[in-house]
Parts: structure tokens; C-alpha cells; sequence
């Protein structure tokens, strides 16, 4: 099978498009990683920051990734070559994107998993408590068993590979279409509820009243990192979605429409953790545990909080499973159109490394939990060195080459439709942008984050 011949796919409608590319941002990013890392670095002024890395950062770089991915229809390294005049290397930005695909993929199926077994504790209804010993304790007992926390995550993994094999991944963007709703819908709620318990202001000051006391050169890379992470930006996602594309679909405007969605269920999700949190008396740092031990919480004060408890962790697993699809997608691409594998062969291979790499990740709190590489943990290690490190690396070389290796006319001709869209100003814009300020931005933040001065 030569790379040309095989026959690539592609998002039918126009609608379908921006469902797919809003699955891929819309994730545990948002109910998870958002709140406890909002949470942790003082609330409202690292919120700030993370809007402005998103606009500043984000949105130029994501439609950088997609107009290339579709103008090369092809996979993140391919495409690299394809677009490339010259003979520079960029195409390695596609394998770094590949390992922070599988870095991402190790510990992001954990809580994939943490979030599948609250399925089933919300069934059984053990962990409908506002009392913070109850919630602790859950939470801790699931982390703390080796067993369950690997049976889940393989689980996962077995999952979403069985998806893939099945290749229903319209039926995927099917279900996640009519899915996505219905989690707005419930966190409204949630909003609702959580806004008339007793300390709602705090929690509400907390995340809208700027605090710049605690913003650090770290804090300000956790935040960057955090857009990238959260638009599935910086390692060929973006890219390979990008490929699957529309020729007619209007580019700038759908990454707007990303963006804003993503951050608008982001700060629902603020706004219905923080007045629990302050309310019950739970730590606003209480770090990757935040969501599970609040959102419970919440639950137990409404009528029908049991039901609705369910729902909740459903829909997040299914947003998780959208994005978890679109991880996935980078590898076995690759795998697929590069060494020419079918993609039933790609999935499963995908699977069984992530299997074996991503244990590492569910046993970091159990029997791997004296194992630290420069004081983090396997899972956190992960994390930090994809989310800060990889990703906004991706994010600065796939600037630069759209931005000066691509050319002007190119990107010009490929961002307006060949013409056919009168978006001048957006594309000089955002070519500046890419030019000049967004790498130098990451670059800076990243240097200063990392204390290299
Ligand atoms: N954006 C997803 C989330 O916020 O949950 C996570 C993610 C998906 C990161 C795809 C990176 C990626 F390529």
C-alpha cells in the first residue's frame, strides 16, 4: 500500500466539522485538569492568563495546524514534507507529536478510568456525600488499588480501541453531536445548584476576582501549557483533524467557534466547583482529586442528585472518549499511511504500547508511588513534560514553519478558500501572529517557566 493510494476520509458536513473538532477540545481538560489547576495557581488571575495565552497563543496556532493539514491532506508528518520546500527536517515535529500523543494518552486514560469506575460508584450511590472524609476517603481507596486502577484503564483502552476497530467514527461524532448538549444542559444545572449554596460568593470571588500575588513565571507556563492542552494544540491533532476538513469550511471562523465553546463549558465547570468547594470546606488546591470529591457533593444536595450524579459521569466519560479518539487518531495515522499498517493493525499496536506505558501512569499511586524523576511522579512527569514542555515546543515550530517555511501566498491562498472567502485582514493577522509574536511569546514563557533564566 503506497501512501497515495490509500484512501482517506473526511468530516461529511459542515456542522459535523466543527462537532468533531469541539470533541477533540471538549474533555476532561475542561472538568478535570481547568478546575483543579484554576484551583491550585489562586483562581481568577491564572485565569486570566489562560485567556490570554488562548487568544494570543492558541488561536493562532490552531488554525495554522488545520489550514496545513487540509491544504496537505495527510497525516503530521507527511504532511510536514508535503508542505516543505526545502529540506529541513520539520517533519520530526510530527514523531515529537507521536510521543506527546502517547505520553498524554498514559495518564489521560487513567482518569478516563477514574472517571468510568465513578460511573459505577455513582450507581451503587457510595459516594453521594457532601461530607469531605467520604469523598476522600473514595477517591483515595480507587487511586490507592493497583488492581482496580490498571483493570480500569485497560478497560478504557479496550474501549475506545474497540471503537476505532469497529471504525465508527462518524458514529462517534453521531453520538458525541447529541451528547455534547446534554452535558451543557447539566452543567447549567450544576451551576444553578451550586450557586445557591451557602458560600457560592467566595467560590465565585475566588474565580473572578484577580489575585496576582500568586502568579509565577511557572504559573504563567502552567496556564500556556493548559491552552495547548485544552485546544489539542502543539503535537499534529489539530493538524490531522485539519485533514479531514471541508475545502469550503471557513477556518478562522470554526477555530473561533472552538475556542469559545471550549471556554464556555471550561468556566461552567469553574462555577459549578469553586461555591462547592468553599461551601463544604474543600481545599481549592486539592490537586487532581478536585472534581471528584466536589461534583458528588453538589449532587447530594439536590432532589434526583442521584440520577443526575450518573448522567454527569457518563457524559464526561463520553467528552473524554471524543477526546481520547482524537489523541489516539495522531498515532495511528502515522502508523497507518507512513508504514503502511491497516488501521485495524495501527489501532490494536497503538493500544498495546499505551497498555503497557500507561500502567505506569495508573500505578503512580499505589506501587509505583516512591518512583520520582526530578520530584514528580510518573503521572505528573508525564503531564508536565507533554502539556509544558512538548506541546508548546510543537506550538512554536509549527508557527515558525507556517509562518516563514510555508510562505505568505500559500497560507493566504489555503486560509481564504483559494480566494473564494474575503478574509484578508483575519489571514495578515494571524500570519503576524505566527510570525512574530507567538513564538517568541511560547518561547519566552517556556525559558522563564523552566528557570532556564
Ligand atoms: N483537549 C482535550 C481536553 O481538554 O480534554 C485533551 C487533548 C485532546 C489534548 C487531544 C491533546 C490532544 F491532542
Amino acid at each position: 500500500m503506497t501512501q497515495d493510494s490509500i484512501k482517506r476520509g473526511g468530516f461529511s458536513s459542515s456542522f459535523g466539522v466543527l462537532a468533531a473538532t469541539l470533541g477533540s477540545a471538549v474533555g476532561l481538560g475542561n472538568i478535570w485538569k481547568f478546575p483543579y489547576l484554576t484551583g491550585a495557581n489562586g483562581g481568577a488571575g491564572f485565569l486570566l492568563i489562560y485567556v490570554l495565552c488562548t487568544l494570543v497563543v492558541g488561536i493562532p496556532v490552531m488554525i495554522a495546524e488545520i489550514t496545513m493539514g487540509r491544504a496537505a491532506k495527510a497525516n503530521p508528518i507527511t504532511a510536514l514534507q508535503r508542505l516543505n520546500p526545502g529540506k529541513a527536517p520539520w517533519w520530526l515535529i510530527g514523531v515529537a507529536g507521536m510521543a506527546a500523543a502517547f505520553l498524554i494518552l498514559s495518564f489521560y486514560s487513567e482518569v478516563v478510568a477514574w472517571v468510568f469506575a465513578y460511573v459505577i460508584k455513582a450507581i451503587d450511590g457510595s459516594i453521594l456525600s457532601s461530607e469531605r472524609q467520604v469523598a476522600e476517603n473514595a477517591f483515595g481507596a480507587l487511586i490507592g488499588d493497583p488492581v482496580q486502577s490498571l483493570l480500569w484503564q485497560w478497560f478504557v483502552l479496550a474501549f475506545i480501541g474497540g471503537i476505532l476497530l469497529l471504525g465508527v467514527t462518524k458514529g462517534i461524532e453521531g453520538l458525541t453531536k447529541r451528547l455534547m448538549p446534554v452535558l451543557f444542559v447539566l452543567l447549567l444545572l450544576l451551576c444553578g445548584v451550586s450557586l445557591s449554596l451557602e458560600k457560592a460568593g467566595d467560590g465565585l470571588a475566588f474565580l473572578l476576582r484577580p489575585d496576582f500575588s500568586k502568579i509565577s513565571a511557572g504559573v504563567v507556563l502552567t496556564a500556556m501549557g493548559l491552552a495547548f492542552f485544552k485546544l489539542s494544540l502543539g503535537m499534529g491533532t489539530m493538524m490531522t483533524y485539519g485533514s479531514y476538513f471541508r475545502d469550503d469550511q471557513n477556518i478562522p471562523q470554526t477555530a473561533l467557534r472552538v475556542m469559545t465553546a471550549d471556554l464556555c463549558v471550561s468556566m461552567l465547570a469553574g462555577i459549578a466547583i469553586f461555591p462547592a468547594v468553599f461551601t463544604f470546606g474543600f481545599e481549592p488546591s486539592a490537586g487532581p482529586a478536585l472534581v471528584f470529591m466536589t461534583i458528588p457533593a453538589v449532587f447530594s444536595q439536590i432532589p434526583g442528585g442521584h440520577l443526575l450524579m450518573i448522567v454527569f459521569f457518563v457524559l464526561a466519560a463520553v467528552a473524554a472518549t471524543g477526546a481520547m479518539l482524537s489523541l489516539m487518531e495522531v498515532p495511528v495515522v502515522i502508523l497507518h499511511e507512513r508504514l503502511g499498517m491497516s488501521r485495524p493493525k495501527a489501532t490494536l499496536i497503538t493500544i498495546a504500547c499505551l497498555m503497557l506505558l500507561g500502567s505506569t501512569c495508573a500505578l503512580t499511586n499505589s506501587v509505583l508511588s516512591h518512583v520520582k524523576v526530578f520530584g514528580l511522579n510518573l503521572f505528573d512527569l508525564f503531564d508536565f513534560v507533554s502539556s509544558n514542555i512538548l506541546l508548546p515546543l510543537g506550538g512554536i515550530l509549527l508557527a515558525l514553519f507556517a509562518g516563514w517555511v510555508w510562505g505568505a501566498d500559500r497560507f493566504n491562498d489555503a486560509i481564504s478558500n483559494k480566494g473564494t472567502l474575503s478574509n484578508a485582514t483575519t489571514a495578515r493577522v494571524v500570519l503576524f501572529l505566527l510570525r512574530y509574536v507567538s513564538p517568541l511569546l511560547i518561547l519566552l514563557v517556556m525559558l522563564k517557566g523552566l528557570k532556564v533564566f
